[in-house]
């Protein structure tokens, strides 16, 4: 695992979204596999920007979202799909068949899962992986405690998460499960990138890459990631000792 600081968010985003476009040139068809959430929304812009700029083509690429709150509509700004909604498939004009997010709302969410799992399988698995950290060190819905050879899950979700994710809605809302890609994926990727921004992600940044791994707090896996990155800003790296 390698680590990269960056001066504040603005070139940390810069950076992953330059990442993501020398894939795009090199592998047009590369399965990607971004989150959602506060940390990645200017990787998303820039990319948009960078790419139309650049002319990169964004037609073949195969677009995987990593996780969703179950039972929450596409339609609610708050849910995953919004997000990718907004930031990349509309700007970049994603076809359908490039893109492949959970249905939240399907009555057969193991189901999800397999199929899910069975993509990224007959894709050949995920090129590039580009991930946040929670306030209670998970990825994805990746939750304290969950097993490290997960693939795609459904799991309860964690009381941080619960509190912390009331701030992507406009109102309080009832989340209590959550569909995710598993660490395995996270594994098998053939680069991992975690993203982490702020002075209040120092904590958790601190124990992600200097902690012992342990399925207790799920990120600290990203250092076994062969070829994987932690790419945060000065502030998140505070707490780490040069
Ligand atoms: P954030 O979420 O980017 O909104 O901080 C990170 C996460 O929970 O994985």
């Amino acid at each position: 695992m390698q680590l990269q600081i960056y001066k504040d968010y603005t070139a940390l985003s810069a950076a992953t979204a330059s990442e993501i476009i020398s894939l795009l040139k090199q592998k047009p068809t590369a399965v990607i596999c971004l989150a959602s959430g506060d940390t990645p929304r200017l990787t998303c812009q820039l990319l948009v920007q960078k790419g139309l700029e650049e002319k990169i083509d964004f037609s073949r690429f195969s677009f995987i979202g990593l996780d969703e709150w179950v039972g929450i509509p596409p339609e609610n700004e708050g849910s995953c799909r919004y997000f990718f909604e907004t930031l990349l498939i509309k700007p970049l004009k994603l076809s359908p068949s490039q893109v492949h997010l959970f249905d939240a709302l399907s009555t057969d969410l193991e189901n999800e899962c397999k199929k899910m799992d069975a993509l990224i399988a007959e894709k050949g698995g995920i090129d590039l992986m580009i991930v946040g950290i929670g306030m209670n060190g998970h990825i994805g819905f990746n939750e304290p405690g969950v097993s490290f050879s997960n693939y795609a899950h459904v799991i309860d979700l964690d009381d941080t998460t619960i509190s912390v994710g009331q701030k992507y809605f406009k109102g309080p809302v009832h989340l209590k499960q959550g569909i995710t890609l598993g660490l395995k994926h996270l594994m098998n990727s053939k680069q991992a990138i975690l993203i982490a921004n702020g002075t209040k992600k120092a904590g958790v940044i601190e124990q992600a890459i200097a902690g012992g791994v342990s399925n207790l707090f799920p990120a600290t896996i990203i250092q076994q990631h062969a070829n994987g990155f932690v790419i945060v800003d000065e502030e998140a790296a505070a707490n780490i000792k040069g």
